[in-house]
Order: C-alpha cells, then sequence, then structure tokens
C-alpha cells in the first residue's frame, strides 16, 4: 500500500493482496478483446488481446464467478450464446478482477473504467450485477480525431467510459468546460469571455469528452500502442478524488494514471504485466520533471 508502488505481474494476484475499502479512485484501460495482439515494434512494448477458458480464467475462477452473483454469471453465459467462447472467457477474466475493484474500493470511491465498442455493452451488464445499475454514475464518450474512415458506417471515432461509484455517499467535485455563444449579448446575469474561438462562458462539464487522442510526434508519446492522453486521466483524477488519496490503476501500460496522479498530488498505486512497465514509468515521470523514487514489486514465479 505504500505510495507510488508499481506491481508487475498478473493484477489479480495484486487485487486479492490489497486490502478491502482501501483505495479512492480506480481508472483504468483494460484490454478491450479485439481479438489480436498489440505490440510496438521500436520498443517490443504490447500485449496480447485474445482469451480463452482453459488459459484466462480456469476452474477455480469459474467458481467464484458463478458464486459471486448469479447476473454476473449469466451475462457472461448470454456473452457465451451470443458472440461465443472468445468473449465470454474476456467477460470472466475481466468479471474476476471487476469483483476484487469493487471489494477494495473505499465507501466514497469510484471506477472509470475504459472500454470501447467490442466489449463495451457486456462489460456494462458486468459492472451492474456487481455495483448495481443505481451506481452508474455516467457513461462518458471520449471522442477524438484520428486518421482513418470507412465507407461503410460512420467513423468510429469514440471510446466510452464507464463511472460507478462504490455507495450513493461518494467524492465528485463537479467539472466545468467552455460552452461558446453565438453572440455576447443578452447574457446580463452571466460572466462572458473570449478567446480565439469567440464568446463563451464556463458550463457544467458534459458526458462528452472531446480530448485530442496522442498522435506520435507529441512530446508525451511513448511510443506504447494504446497509450491514453494525460489530459483525459487528469481529468477523471480531479473529478472523483482530493489531493492525497490513493488512486489505483491495475493496467497501467506505460503510466499514464501514475503520471497524472503524480502531477495532480494524489497516491498512486499501479499494476501490468508487462515487463517494460517499470522503465517506461520512470521514464515518463523523468520526462516530465517529476523527481521521484517508484517501488517495483514483481509477482512470485508460480509455484
Ligand atoms: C490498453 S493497455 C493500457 C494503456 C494505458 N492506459 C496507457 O495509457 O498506456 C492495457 C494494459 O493491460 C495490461 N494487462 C493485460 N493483462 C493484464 C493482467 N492480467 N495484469 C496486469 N496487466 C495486464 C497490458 O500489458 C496493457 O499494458
Amino acid at each position: 500500500m505504500k505510495n507510488r508502488t508499481l506491481f508487475q505481474g498478473d493484477n489479480l494476484r495484486f487485487l486479492r493482496a490489497l486490502p478491502s475499502d482501501s483505495i479512492q479512485l480506480i481508472a483504468t484501460d483494460p484490454p478491450f478483446n479485439k481479438r489480436r495482439d498489440f505490440f510496438a515494434a521500436e520498443n517490443g512494448a504490447g500485449f496480447r488481446d485474445r482469451w480463452s477458458w482453459e488459459r484466462d480464467v480456469a476452474a477455480e475462477g469459474v467458481d467464484i464467478l458463478r458464486a459471486a452473483h448469479p447476473a454476473l454469471w449469466a451475462v457472461i453465459e448470454a456473452a457465451r450464446l451470443g458472440q461465443g467462447e472468445g468473449m465470454s472467457a474476456y467477460l470472466g477474466w475481466l468479471g474476476l478482477r471487476l469483483l476484487e475493484m469493487h471489494r477494495v474500493l473505499h465507501p466514497t470511491g469510484s471506477l472509470f473504467l475504459h472500454i470501447d465498442r467490442s466489449a463495451g455493452a457486456y462489460v456494462k451488464l458486468l459492472l451492474d450485477a456487481i455495483f448495481g445499475p443505481e451506481r452508474c454514475r455516467n457513461e462518458i464518450v471520449w471522442l477524438y480525431k484520428t486518421g482513418g474512415a470507412s465507407k461503410r458506417w460512420f467513423s468510429r471515432k469514440h471510446d466510452i467510459i464507464l463511472f460507478y461509484s462504490k455507495t450513493d455517499a461518494y467524492t465528485f467535485h463537479p467539472q466545468r468546460e467552455k460552452s461558446y455563444l453565438a453572440h455576447r449579448y443578452g447574457f446580463s446575469n452571466i460572466e462572458v469571455e473570449q478567446d480565439a474561438d469567440g464568446y463563451y462562458r464556463l458550463a457544467a462539464m458534459r458526458d462528452v469528452w472531446d480530448i485530442p487522442a496522442l498522435r506520435g510526434n507529441q512530446a508525451e508519446a511513448v511510443g506504447y500502442p494504446t497509450q491514453k492522453p494525460l489530459a483525459l486521466y487528469e481529468r477523471i483524477i480531479r473529478a472523483a478524488s482530493n489531493p492525497g488519496d490513493l488512486v489505483l490503476d491495475p493496467f497501467c501500460g506505460s503510466g499514464t494514471t501514475a503520471v497524472a496522479a503524480e502531477r495532480l498530488g494524489r497516491r498512486w498505486l499501479v499494476m501490468d504485466i508487462w515487463d517494460g512497465a517499470f522503465a517506461m514509468l520512470r521514464q515518463r515521470l523523468e520526462a516530465q520533471r517529476l523527481d521521484v523514487n517508484v517501488r517495483l514489486l514483481r509477482d512470485a514465479p508460480a509455484g
């Protein structure tokens, strides 16, 4: 539970070792079940995103999932009938970890889970089973502009971030965003400012977030496939935690959540199965001139 720790290995083992009710915010971006592997030729970074029951869940996991909540197992069975073994194994694998994430959250805590259309609808049902559907506070759309377009459907340019609180007494700080006006007149009761794009006022932030995706030539980009922008994770951390709170990312990849948490004065624990995660995270913290020590804990070899 020491601040600034990276656990390298399968996050299920580490999640199980964390005390209940101990984490204020989980902001995480697991594999999405894209049925392919992600790999960066230049630095060997990457991960597998295809799933099987035998390899990824095993008999013990099946027993836990069946016993947890009837609705959880029903969602997994529905996915098996509708989509096949790969999707149901993915949901079984993720479901085991989501059960632990729910357990470790503090009563005032929240989970922000990044997902996309590949499995998002099923993952929403898993979370409804674990947290309760009334605890789903937002289905946030992260809207981005990247290259690539199709002539056969509308360009697919959003991800989904599901926001669940553990209880009804959760930490939430409303955020504000610029809302542009066609003209500045007739708003005598509110403050109107001007910038290069025109007149605006600050309005309550909505659940569609237009934040540019990372381009390879940006200073922040480290060449990790699926690396997410700091701005996205900073927004989540500001809204759902206070300075000094403990933030967890069990699928940290290049360490975006840790860097964002450090910049905002939060404590953090992160996990990844990739053996390059520690070096990459240290490199990113240094690049931000954040002169801090990161503790590395490795999983004990099996058996
Ligand atoms: C979508 S990426 C996260 C990218 C991250 N948000 C970033 O900005 O760099 C998902 C990560 O989950 C990790 N992962 C997959 N299975 C895991 C497991 N069982 N335990 C821990 N990490 C795992 C992968 O190695 C990969 O880095």
